[in-house]
């Protein structure tokens, strides 16, 4: 049984290679495909180099763009490999423009769709991931949800395909990588400072707001630990627009990196004193045993509740006093958090594996 796995971004390279390994153990034969939606060196092919991942069977080269244009053009190029190749499943991991392309593509060619991630919701329809979920969600056949909340919410959107419990597949890259990261990664050595918090920041609905960047910089220069601030080209983009670049990298609070590997990414987390983001995945990735961290969501809301349920996430808002406020308070008696991951305990490779092999 052949299943094309679709990835075309860093986080869902990382959350789809377990995925990817299951599928091989299960003798089934995952086909890689990359939308191209990610490209730089360090946004895609150090996650591939490190995770030994194989070179994609396809690259798309849909690269950047308007997201009407660049979601056009996933849903032609997919169109095209899926009709070439004629796989027995589609998978599509998570919610970004590549997922809503891989996903109108294998419905038009009348394959099966499975979506990793399924059911997640922020309810906040300035998100253009909010949109790229639940269009995906509608359109798949098989819906691989985290938690019991996704479950829920796919149940009571009355969606078509079959549901399944699965836990959140970046549970196992965690717990795979973490002991090779402790083994490969400088980079505690080579950031200059012995206590920081780890700083990401990339939401379309944060950095492309002038207000909440400036209001992101002021966290970052004032924050009661210095900030490891690993910077992605959106967000750098924007801080160049905006003239802020230069009084980013030129704070002694700021240690301004270029988007790191998986390897160093985990160890700054585990090494950190706490994290303060605006991303899905390290929301979850601090669940995890192998990095339990107390994660400050710089956000409106969340769409993993789960592990603000946990103690792990809190969501802080965008302005940037009680943000702050909140960071001061923490430092001042930091705990780290003791529950279970809600997002399973790194087995979600597996599930995915053995539920397609039996419902295929
Ligand atoms: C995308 C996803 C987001 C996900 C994030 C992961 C959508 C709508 N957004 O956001 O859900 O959280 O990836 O990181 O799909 N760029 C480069 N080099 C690259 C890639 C991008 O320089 O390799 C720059 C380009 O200027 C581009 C901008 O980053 O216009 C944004 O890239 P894009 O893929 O459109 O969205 P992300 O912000 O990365
Ligand atoms: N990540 C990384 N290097 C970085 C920033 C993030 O390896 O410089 C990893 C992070 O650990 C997580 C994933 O990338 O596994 C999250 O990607 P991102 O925050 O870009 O997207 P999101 O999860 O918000 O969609």
């Amino acid at each position: 049984m052949t299943v094309s796995v679709v990835v075309g971004t860093r986080p869902e390279i990382i959350k789809m290679a377990p995925v990817y390994f299951a599928l091989r153990k299960a003798r089934l034969r995952p086909v890689l495909l990359h939308s191209g939606q990610h490209y730089d060196y360090e946004m895609s092919q150090k996650f591939f180099d490190e995770l030994g991942l194989p070179e994609p069977d396809a690259f798309l080269g849909i690269g950047s763009g308007r997201p009407g244009k660049q979601t056009a053009d996933a849903i032609d190029k997919f169109e095209q490999e899926f009709a070439n190749s004629s796989p027995d499943c589609v998978l599509v991991e998570g919610d970004t423009n590549t997922v809503l392309g891989g996903a109108i593509a294998a419905m038009k060619v009348g394959v099966l769709l499975g979506h990793v991630e399924a059911g997640l919701r922020s309810y906040d329809l300035r998100m253009p991931e909010e949109l790229n979920r639940r269009l995906a969600d509608h359109a798949s056949n098989y819906l691989f949800a985290p938690t019991h909340d996704s479950v829920r919410i796919l149940k009571g959107e009355n969606v078509w395909g079959k549901v399944f419990r699965t836990g959140n597949t970046v549970i196992d890259a965690t717990m795979r990588y973490m002991p090779k990261a402790e083994r490969k990664s400088s980079i505690i050595n080579r950031i200059g400072v012995d206590e920081f918090a780890l700083a990401t920041f990339h939401r379309a609905e944060n950095v492309d707001d002038p207000a909440i960047l400036r209001s992101i910089v002021d966290v970052l220069m004032n924050s009661p630990v210095p900030m490891v601030l690993p910077l992605h080209p959106r967000t750098d983009a924007r801080l160049r627009e905006e003239s802020l670049k230069k009084t980013v990298e030129q704070s002694d609070n700021v240690v301004l990196l270029p988007p790191v590997g998986y390897f160093d990414m985990l160890a700054l987390m585990k090494k950190s004193a706490f994290i303060i983001t605006d991303s899905g995945g390290i929301q979850e990735e601090a669940t995890s045993p192998a990095v339990r961290k107390r994660v400050f969501v710089m956000r409106k809301s969340t769409e993993r509740p789960e592990a603000v349920r946990a103690g792990y996430c809190k969501v802080v808002g965008t302005n940037s006093e009680p943000v702050l406020r909140a960071l001061r308070l923490y430092t001042k008696n930091p705990k780290t958090p003791a529950l279970p991951s809600p997002y399973g305990k790194g087995d979600a490779g597996e599930r995915i594996a053995s539920l397609l092999k039996k419902n295929i």
